[in-house]
């Protein structure tokens, strides 16, 4: 496995069979490998980024607590036979100030975008840098960041760039946890209440499966859940599922992401519904 942090070295590796991408922040977990397995039915050769992307964290978040774990990390992709890791520091893929950045569509303003304000501004900037320099054919991204994911594509389509996003399942714990990389951060008697995010969004699924077309009422009961069991919600909404808008009583395909602290822990999850 080749682990390169030079983005001129990068650039001057033999072209060779088209490369599938997967973007990392590194501290890698199960979820991350199962991205790396789907990116493996898609190219015969599989790439990943580690780099904590400073400019999608707000001032007072945890880009500086954020784990850091590049040694295992590299362990984890060469067990699982990643040709490359692209692993630039900060300096290399912001040598300057990046005052060139994308402006992302209004949805970047809504969920997520409304409590972590230019944080799809820092996500799509970053990708297009690494998109870039790694140049893949093709770059998976896990369904757990399900707005993320949504902007991406959106952003490959309007540039024309010449990379098919496929999507990853959300990888789970046993009690439903979403598999993530802030679920360190818990402490015990906070990992024992985490699945409760799941639940809830598994319920409003199940109250849409009976027919519940009261969209606002069952976000607000879900939030209400979470506040009761001492979380801070930030959302729960029902979505389309195909582009996030705002759905109607007769839109059948639905998302329903959420988003709560628990502690200083910010968790977010989705189901399809
Ligand atoms: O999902 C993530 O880990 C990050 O947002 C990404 C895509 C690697 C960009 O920094």
């Amino acid at each position: 496995m080749q682990v390169i942090s030079d983005i001129a070295m990068l650039r001057a590796r033999s072209p060779g069979e088209p490369l599938a991408f997967v973007p990392t922040m590194g501290n890698l977990h199960e979820g991350h490998l199962s991205l790396i397995r789907l990116a493996r039915r898609h190219a015969p050769r599989v790439a990943a980024s580690i780099f904590v992307n400073r400019l999608q964290f707000a001032p007072g978040e945890d880009f500086e607590r954020y784990p850091r774990t590049f040694a295992s990390d590299c362990e984890k992709l060469a067990a699982e036979g990643v040709e490359l890791v692209f692993a630039p520091d900060e300096r290399t893929l912001y040598p300057e100030p990046q005052v060139y950045v994308v402006e992302p569509p209004p949805l970047a303003n809504e969920l997520e975008g409304k409590f972590r304000a230019r944080f799809f501004h820092g996500v799509t900037t970053v990708v297009l840098k690494l998109f870039n320099c790694v140049q893949p054919a093709c770059a998976v991204f896990g369904k757990k960041d399900y707005q993320q994911l949504m902007i991406v594509r959106g952003m490959v389509r309007q540039f024309n760039l010449p990379i098919e996003i496929v999507a990853g399942e959300t990888l789970r714990e046993q009690d439903g946890l979403a598999m993530s990389s802030r679920n360190g951060y818990l402490s015990a008697s906070e990992r024992a209440e985490a699945p409760r995010l799941h639940q809830v969004l598994q319920h409003v699924k199940a109250r849409l499966g009976d027919g519940e077309r009261d969209f606002e009422g069952l976000g607000g009961e879900a939030l209400r859940g979470l506040a009761a069991a001492g979380w801070k919600p930030d959302y729960v909404e029902v979505r389309r599922q195909d582009d996030l808008g705002t759905p109607g009583p007769a839109d059948t395909r639905l998302a329903v992401p959420g988003a709560a602290r628990l502690g200083s822990t910010r968790l977010i999850d989705k189901v399809e519904a």
